[in-house]
């Protein structure tokens, strides 16, 4: 019974809203009714309709992601309840507004849909405040995602980067043991407490007692402790996507190539991986507002076809000054599989020291495909890659970089057709398929255009895009 009801008063069809708003409540909180206790009496119960007074339940603990999203649900189910069962008849929603809010239909009653982003922001702010605030109208909620984004944006800059190795000093380790973990390729003290103490303790001149002080200093420093979901989605909020240059092509990989994991770019010769690998050593320097990654770039090329010249006509494209564009890309030449890897040891010694936000390594495996030959020597190759693979995620972890590498195709032999019409498959089988976070693959499509398709990605659905390669690096398809 509506107030209006109790309180003789005229009433109209929005008594039955007031009705849904209860009822809804009541579906939604194990059977119990929002006024009525068990003891009351009619008069008890009549008068509290007269004068409604809400007690919402106690919110969930914030734990798991799923209740937090679900949590989230709570507040718009109190935001309709409150719209249904409002006390004043003329702030109850018409039942076309009950069916198009959120609670409802799922979008749409606040002014923009609701989004994934929408819904962290709400994480956030139970996180923050351990409370649900009642989100009661759209200029409210539009402020609550104001005041979080914000707050966010500040905890986001508070992140520290990737820790020197020298910091250990502080915690008593002496400079001789510092240098020798540097000499064996540990640059930061994240390097160190993602690896396991077996390669530790292959370091010469060092005791187990003295790698297990390390191990403990750098554990404490950089704990690498379970987390909450919620928090986790934060620490990606972090990632960035660096601009192909081509935004059809960026459009399907949600921006461009996602820092902090491997982006395996593969396909037949000619079909504009060594193209994408020097147009991203250009864009990742771009401020982040234009795609960019605002950071350096690496470059390992096994197969000679590095050309600076394009980087200077790609950087003219994007009105960067070529020259300081070259001094910001390092560039090696690797001639076998042994310095392919050792490279990396220097690599992070020169991210350790500047931003760099790229590392490319084109091609990945070319060399593994000449140095080891035949079946016989599949198992060692196969491990040798392995090792390099880890490496490499290494330091995309560790600094936050945008790890792109590229892979041949081979013919198919055993028959299992990988791709409908197309009996191609990338090298390195199950050991880089699960090294590469998002795989792609690349193939000439109808005249001088390139179509890449997303062919394995954790977040991203399957689908292709078509782009062109220019004087200034890939861009979209122009006919
Ligand atoms: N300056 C340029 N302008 C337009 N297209 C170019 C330019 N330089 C190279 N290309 C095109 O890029 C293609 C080669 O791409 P590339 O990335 O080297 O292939 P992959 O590394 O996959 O073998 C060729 O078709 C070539 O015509
Ligand atoms: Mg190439």
């Amino acid at each position: 019974m509506a107030p209006e009801m109790a309180l003789n008063q005229q009433y109209q069809k929005s008594i039955d809203i007031w009705s849904v708003g209860i009822i809804q409540f009541i579906l939604f909180n194990m059977g119990k009714h929002p006024l009525h206790n068990q003891n009351d009496k009619k008069k008890d119960f009549l008068k509290k309709i007269k004068n409604p007074v809400w007690v919402f339940p106690e919110n969930m603990n914030e734990y798991l992601f799923i209740i937090l999203v679900f949590n989230f649900y709570l507040s718009c189910q109190k935001h309709f309840f409150l719209k249904t069962a409002a006390f004043n008849p003329d702030d109850r929603m018409t039942a076309q507004q009950a069916l198009k809010h959120t609670w409802i239909s799922g979008e749409g009653y606040f002014s923009d849909p609701i989004t994934i982003n929408d819904i962290y922001t709400c994480i956030v702010n139970i996180q923050i405040n351990n409370t649900i605030t009642p989100v009661n109208s759209d200029k409210e909620y539009q402020e609550i995602k104001k005041k979080m984004n914000e707050q966010y944006a500040d905890e986001a800059e508070q992140e520290q980067g990737p820790m020197l190795i020298q910091k250990l000093e502080e915690h008593g380790i002496n400079n001789g043991d510092i240098k020798k973990l540097i000499e064996a390729g540990f640059q930061t003290v994240q390097s160190v407490s993602f690896t396991i103490k077996k390669n530790l303790l292959q370091i010469k001149g060092m005791t187990e007692a003295k790698i297990d002080k390390i191990l403990d200093i750098a554990c404490k420093l950089v704990p690498n402790d379970f987390q909450t979901a919620a928090e986790y989605l934060q620490r990606r909020a972090q990632v960035i996507n660096i601009s192909t240059g081509s935004s059809e092509l960026d459009k399907i990989l949600g921006g461009g190539m996602e820092t902090g994991s491997i982006t395996e770019i593969f396909g037949e010769f000619r079909t504009g991986k060594t193209q994408i690998c020097h147009t991203l050593c250009i864009t990742c320097q771009l401020p982040k507002s234009k795609g960019g990654g605002e950071g350096k770039a690496m470059y390992i090329d096994t197969e000679g076809t590095f050309r600076p010249e394009r980087l200077e006509q790609i950087a003219q494209r994007f009105g960067l000054d070529p020259q300081e564009c070259m001094e910001n890309v390092a560039y090696a030449r690797a001639y076998n599989c042994d310095q392919q890897n050792k490279l990396l040891i220097q690599a992070a010694a020169l991210m350790a020291e500047s931003k760099y936000s790229l590392l490319i390594v084109d091609s990945s495996t070319a060399l593994y495909r000449t140095d080891f030959l035949g079946r016989g020597e599949l198992s060692v190759r196969q491990n040798h890659l392995g090792k390099f693979l880890r490496n490499i995620q290494r330091l995309a972890d560790e600094f936050s970089i945008a790890v792109v590498i590229t892979n041949q195709v081979m013919s198919q032999v055993d028959g299992s057709a990988m791709f409908a019409g197309d009996m191609k498959k990338p090298i390195g089988g199950n050991i880089m398929a699960h090294a590469s976070t998002t795989r792609l693959y690349l193939r000439k499509g109808r005249g001088e255009s390139r179509i890449c398709k997303i062919y394995d990605s954790p977040c991203l659905p399957e689908s292709e895009a078509i782009f062109g390669i220019s004087q200034g690096g890939i861009a979209d398809f122009n006919e």
